[in-house]
């Protein structure tokens, strides 16, 4: 079971559990399960839309997630939020590379997250 803290300037913070590995459930399958506001499009890691910036609430453990999709690498590039370097890493180190996530490709996973998202 994870806890997944969801933050917003403009909405409460708001602590939801997660049933860990469950392999399939996304970030955004969790926020819109628990009416949490995130916005997207898609729904599929092409628009950018569901971009969020997600950390560890251990500072143990950090960075978090798994690998980027290569959807996620490519929406990502085009946002300038990630660079061939941090890329290359990515393969080398088998973590993610950055806190820029799309919250409709990341799967939960079995750790305490913070995801920050932007308020509408
Ligand atoms: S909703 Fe379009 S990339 Fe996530």
């Amino acid at each position: 079971m994870a806890l997944i803290t969801f933050s917003s300037l403009m909405h409460k913070d708001k602590t939801v559990y997660a049933v860990a590995g469950s392999r399939t459930q996304t970030v955004l399958s969790l926020a819109k399960e628990h009416h949490i506001p995130i916005d997207f499009g898609c729904g599929d890691g092409e628009c950018g839309t569901c971009l969020v910036k997600v950390s560890s609430v251990d500072a143990k453990r950090s960075p978090m997630g798994g690998q980027l999709t290569e959807r996620e690498i490519k929406v990502l590039r085009e946002l300038g939020h990630i660079s061939q370097a941090q890329i290359d890493k990515m393969y080398v180190d088998d973590l993610c590379p950055t806190q820029w996530r799309l919250a409709c490709q990341m799967i939960v996973r079995d750790e305490d997250i913070l995801v920050e998202y932007p308020s509408k």
